[in-house]
């Protein structure tokens, strides 16, 4: 589904009825990511999934290229759907995204899920990363970047194990454009510390990290879920970075349990 807001035209799905679920993607994935939560739970939810600037269906504009813009393109697509407070669901880079709405929007915030995400800003060698890596995806776009990021992405029992899936994400990442790519790693690469806004989260807050993410270890969840008042910390083993897709049924019964006691 696309629609046009302020000039720019935003991919997105809407589906089921009731308390409305946002899902917001990882680097440098698509709302495509979602497919498992939302054949999950469409049934019993309204669940929204959103494309960011520069993947899967949305175009972008070029110097929309800070998280809190990301986080305005969400709200956007919400304002345009009638939706005044949501549960949101933010994986990696959707969770710094997710960080910006509630600093700027916590009204909209009914609940929200932090999955394999960090609260901390990138430190200089990060930085330095983020510069290196959107060269080569002007250099040699977005086949390299999936050679690059698939090892980050998945656990390696994933990888060994299950090629399926491991297509699935390269033909995700093959499908953002390039644009996209360095946007994102610039946004990322400015996005402000959020450790700061832990202990000021009032929603009710879970946390969810795959046992084997190597992107963002098991230690920034439980220093998130410490920070957090009454948040809870749920591990997803066998999984990696993107534990939602490599361990659906765990992601989605963690997920159901926190949603049964929170709908709006
Ligand atoms: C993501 O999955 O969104 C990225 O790995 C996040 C990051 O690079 O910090």
């Amino acid at each position: 589904m696309k629609v046009v807001i302020n000039g720019v035209t935003v991919g997105y799905s809407d589906q089921g009825n009731g308390t409305p679920l946002v899902f917001i993607h990882a680097f440098p994935l698509s709302k495509t990511m979602w497919q498992p939560q939302v054949d999950a739970l469409k049934d019993s939810y309204r669940v929204i999934t959103i494309d960011l600037g520069g993947h899967g269906e949305s175009d972008i504009v070029l110097w929309n290229d800070t998280l809190d813009d990301y986080a305005k393109d969400v709200i956007y697509l919400l304002d345009h759907l009638g939706i005044a407070q949501a549960v949101f669901v933010g994986l990696s880079m959707g969770g710094y995204t997710l960080f910006s709405i509630y600093r700027h929007y916590a009204g909209r915030v009914h609940a929200m899920v932090l999955a394999d995400t960090r609260a901390q800003a990138d430190s200089e060698e990060g930085k330095a990363g983020r510069r290196s890596m959107a060269q080569v995806a002007f250099s040699d776009g977005a086949p390299a970047i999936a050679d690059l990021m698939l090892p980050k992405l998945l656990a390696p029992s994933t990888i060994e194990h299950h090629s399926e899936i491991v297509e699935q994400v390269r033909q995700m990442i093959l499908q953002t454009t390039t644009a996209g790519i360095v946007v994102d790693l610039v946004a990322m690469a400015a996005r402000p510390d959020s450790t700061d806004l832990l202990s000021k989260i009032t929603c009710p807050t879970l946390v969810i990290v795959g046992e084997d993410d190597v992107a963002t270890p098991i230690s920034e969840s439980h220093y998130m879920a410490e920070r957090i008042a009454g948040s809870t910390l749920v591990t997803i083993p066998e999984a990696g970075h993107l534990s939602n897709f490599e361990q659906p049924a765990a992601f989605n019964h963690a997920l159901q349990n926190f949603l049964a006691t929170h709908r709006l």
